[in-house]
């Protein structure tokens, strides 16, 4: 299985998704891979946003290895599910997407809030942080969950 998670910045919300659902992985010895992206071009190559390093930091998860990268149309080849923090992202992705290709998009918080196209916040400007974390690590619960059955 190999999972992309994508926000805008690819600095706050997609590196701590892509953090959270490492760390659970690696407990259960599954042998995915996780990538994360953005939308945008504006934090290529950053590091993950400081207040996503120490929430992730608290929890006991590093993604200081983590650099920002943008979102490309071949992610939709290469990935199998492609998950979207917010209805902007998931219609940026979309747009990209062939017809065979638009089953592997989906809104991240449908794992745990099924068809209810709940948004992860953006954190960037309002500090949400603590709950996008709650958010992320619920719903990667249930995507290993659904996808492991
Ligand atoms: P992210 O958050 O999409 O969760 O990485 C943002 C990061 C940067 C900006 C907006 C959202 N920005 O406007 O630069």
């Amino acid at each position: 299985m190999k999972i992309l998670m994508v926000c805008l910045g690819n600095i706050c919300r997609s590196p701590l998704a892509e953090g959270i659902l490492k760390a659970k992985l690696k407990e259960k010895n599954l042998n995915w891979q996780v990538d994360s992206a953005g939308t945008s071009s504006w934090h290529i190559n950053s590091l993950p946003d400081s207040r996503s390093i120490a929430i992730a930091q608290k929890n006991g998860i590093d993604i200081t290895d983590q650099r920002a990268r943008q979102f490309k149309t071949s992610d939709l080849e290469d990935f199998d599910l492609i998950l979207a923090m917010d209805a902007d992202n998931y219609n940026t992705i979309l747009d990209k997407a062939s017809k065979e290709q638009a089953y592997k998009v989906k809104m991240i918080l449908n794992y745990s809030y099924p068809n209810e196209n709940r948004r992860v916040p953006d954190p960037y400007y309002n500090d949400g942080f603590e709950q996008v974390y709650q958010l992320l690590d619920a719903a990667c619960d249930q995507i290993i969950k659904f996808h492991h059955a």
